[in-house]
């Protein structure tokens, strides 16, 4: 088949690309390794910037997200027992949406159906080809028969362990990364949520997150060691070590039940440059990975999306500068969100070698932050989402 763009991966990056692309007049497909039901059980993160909103919507996607969703117009962080909180909307006028990743992606699937986009699932063995040339293919494999596609571009957004990102010449290929020596350990449970907005806590003990879904479904992750298995955490044990962790007050009044998820995620730091090679793009976690801490990610691959697609609305309309600057623009932002959660990662969590000093640093980091207006609308422009 030919098309003018073939997106590698259906994650919500690819599924966001297809739709901008489609209703822009652009022809594209999606190659998708897993079953559609695979894409659509992983939970994710749940917190989207005010630009994703703006895609989303722009997309055409957005609406259950502006019923459904909560808006968020602060967040409680804490040192020990106490807390204070960032308000975002005094601070820079802004919000977050919280809204789950998986919800977002199903609202894209159930678009791309309805505006009958192409996409293949359970596609194997998808490797691209001729990056370097103008007339770059992909191949793959469909129940048994393989297939190619011809086009212009290949967008790359097939995640971390995705081929993409691997058939740039490794000699071209420049990358960054830091392991944090900690994982979150995450609860999803049917509970009320213990707050409202979120509470990020930095705790002696380690750190501890509450986070919510919807009025019933709470999400809540205590940092853990790397090496840690989610098998060896009763749910009790989750609770009392999350309770302990968080300000008096919000343990006192945690409700608490059986976990329907729980699981150790490790937190890493990384990046590849460049973003762009030949004919090849990468997009989202294909060329970053962030910290969960500050919930990044997922608004960081739709940022990409966003330079991406314009990108080729100006070279489908005659004009190359979008596509050449893609790398370096969309880099520019990645770096950004990518200190921003190292920060705030390094901020809050307890380190295995951390000093008296280095702690001393950690408390004294949070009480200026608490005491200065400039440095919390520095973190709330951030954490409502950079501009773009
Ligand atoms: N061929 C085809 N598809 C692939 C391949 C491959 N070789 N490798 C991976 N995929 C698919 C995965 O199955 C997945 O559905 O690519 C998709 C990538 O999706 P995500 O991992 O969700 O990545 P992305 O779309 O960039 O989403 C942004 O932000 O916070 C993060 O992890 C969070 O998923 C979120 C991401």
């Amino acid at each position: 088949m030919r098309k003018q763009v073939c997106i590698i991966g259906g994650g919500p990056a690819g599924l966001l690309l297809s739709q901008l692309l489609h209703r822009a007049g652009i022809d594209s497909v999606i190659l998708e390794r897993r079953s559609r039901d695979h894409v659509l059980s992983r939970i994710r993160a749940g917190v989207l910037e005010r630009g994703t909103m703006r895609m989303l919507d722009e997309a055409g996607v957005g609406a259950r997200m502006h019923r459904e969703g909560y808006v968020h117009t602060g967040t409680y962080l804490s040192l020990q027992n106490r807390g204070f909180r960032i308000d975002f909307d005094r601070l820079v006028g802004s919000s977050v949406m919280v809204y789950g990743q998986t919800e977002v992606t199903h609202d894209l699937y159930d678009a791309r159906d309805a505006m009958g986009g192409d996409i293949v699932d359970e596609a194997a063995d998808v490797t691209p080809h001729d990056i370097e040339t103008d007339r770059p293919y992909v191949t793959y494999v469909k129940d048994g028969t393989e297939h190619r596609v011809d086009c212009d571009w290949i967008a790359g957004c097939d995640g971390s362990h995705g081929v993409s990102r691997r058939s740039i010449p490794g000699h071209a290929l420049r990358t960054f990364e830091r392991v944090y020596p900690f994982g979150w350990l995450g609860v999803l449970s049917e509970t009320p949520p213990v707050s409202h907005e979120l509470i990020y806590a930095n705790h002696s003990r380690g750190f501890a997150l509450c986070s919510m879904r919807n009025e019933n479904l709470s999400r809540y992750y205590i940092q853990a060691p790397a090496d840690d298995d989610a098998a060896n955490w009763s749910d009790d044990a989750f609770w009392d070590e999350l309770r302990r962790r968080i300000p008096e007050d919000a343990a006192d009044r945690l409700v608490t039940g059986p976990s329907i998820e729980k699981s150790l995620a490790p937190l890493r730091s990384f990046v590849a440059e460049p973003m762009k090679w030949g004919r090849l793009f990468l997009v989202g976690d294909a060329a970053h990975i962030v910290p969960p801490t500050g919930a990044k990610g997922l608004n960081l691959a739709v940022s990409d999306v966003h330079y991406l697609y314009h990108a080729l609305v100006r070279h489908y309309d005659g004009d190359d500068e979008g596509v050449a600057t893609y790398s370096e623009t969309a880099l520019h932002r990645v770096w950004k969100a990518i200190r921003f959660s190292w920060w705030f990662t390094t901020t809050m969590h307890r380190f295995p070698d951390q000093s008296n000093f280095d702690q001393r640093i950690q408390e004294t980091e949070l009480e200026v932050l608490e005491e200065s207006e400039t440095l919390q609308r520095h973190l709330a422009e951030n954490y409502v989402g950079l501009p773009y």
